[in-house]
């Protein structure tokens, strides 16, 4: 094997592939699937702020039906408020606790928010369970049509955040935003550590049999891809931060475009649900081949090429629409 190693966020990796926040994260068995299977690294299946707090209020509902338990005391609500929180809290952390025990790549927390309500402290303790890092899934509505000034919750969350925690904070982000690469330029330059390109949305569909909504695309495929390599192309040498790419990445070769780019590490997630975790093994062994036939010995030798190449006349990767290639079309 060559020399796969990378640097995300500070941690070292052996190899840049980052099992992403899912499912087969959230427990210790899929943790060390991965592991085993080759992941350089982890991240948890986000803690969800809004579940916790559904969970929470669903709790109360069921107690405000016994006027013997709950008698409107606001100090009741308060204690349990707190209770709840703590235990989905405690599942979390031990996960955390457990899989620094027995694995030995870095383990990333992940936390799903919306707002900085109440759940900031929670980072803390995830430092303090062993996470290596974190990363701040921040998902606010693009089609929330009553908030004119939703980008500035990202910032304060982000610098609340960077207040609570020493490890290294990364941020999951979507497309959605108002001058994506002035605003992610922005957003790099908050003391946050790496920046994840990108999140994934279920494509909707519909049905035009039934006339209703279709079961959501839950899962990704390649063509998906592109947008993440233009982003990754157009500001991995315009930020200061590492960029970990993310969603539609599914073999081998899409690794290393991604790296050509620019990208320092890969999420995967999608092709491990289609394929299983031994896909991380095969894409490994993509770019160790690719790697001996191009003579490259590490991946520091060509991550960014690409970008590079195009830095001084990005056009290329810029273009959003096809003119020149439209009108070449007979
Ligand atoms: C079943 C499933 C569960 C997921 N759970 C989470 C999650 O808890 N937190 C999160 O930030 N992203 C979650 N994601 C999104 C993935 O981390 C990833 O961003 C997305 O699937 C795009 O990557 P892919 O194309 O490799 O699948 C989930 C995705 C899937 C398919």
């Amino acid at each position: 094997m060559k020399d796969l190693r990378t640097s995300y966020m500070g941690l070292e990796l052996k190899n840049p592939i980052i099992a992403g926040s899912c499912g087969l994260t959230g427990t210790l068995d899929g943790i060390v699937s991965m592991e085993k299977h080759g992941a350089g690294a982890v991240v948890l299946k986000s803690l969800f702020e809004e579940e916790i707090l559904l969970e929470e209020k669903e709790q109360i509902k069921e107690l405000e039906k016994n006027p013997l338990i709950y008698s409107g005391l606001s100090e009741t609500l308060d204690y349990l408020d707190l209770h709840i929180r703590e235990e989905n809290l405690e599942k979390f952390l031990q996960l955390i606790i457990d899989a620094k025990k027995t694995v030995s790549i870095p383990i990333i927390g992940s936390i799903n928010c919306i707002s900085t309500i109440d759940w900031v402290h929670f980072t803390k303790k995830m430092e303090e369970a062993g996470a290596d890092a974190l990363e701040l899934n921040i998902f606010l509505n693009p089609a929330d049509f009553k908030s004119k000034e939703f980008e500035k919750a990202y910032f304060q969350i982000i610098e609340k955040v960077m207040a609570t925690v020493k490890i290294p904070v990364s941020l999951k982000i979507s497309k959605y935003f108002t001058r994506l690469g002035l605003s992610v330029k922005a957003l790099s330059e908050t003391g946050i550590s790496g920046l994840v390109m990108f999140n994934r949305f279920y494509a909707p569909d519909i049905d035009i049999e039934k006339m209703e909504l279709s079961a959501p695309q839950v899962f990704s495929t390649p063509v998906e891809q592109h947008e993440t390599l233009r982003w990754i192309a157009i500001l991995s040498e315009r930020v200061n931060v590492n960029i970990a790419a993310s969603t539609g990445i599914h073999t081998g070769e899409d690794v290393v475009k991604m790296l050509l780019a620019g990208a320092t590490a890969i999420q995967v997630v999608s092709t491990l649900y289609k394929n299983g975790p031994a896909q991380i093994n095969k894409m490994l062994t993509k770019l160790d081949d690719w790697m001996s036939d191009k003579g490259f010995n590490s991946v520091e030798q060509f991550r960014g090429k690409i970008s590079r190449m195009y830095g001084a006349d990005p056009a290329a990767f810029e273009r959003m629409q096809f003119m020149k290639h439209f009108s070449e079309i007979r």
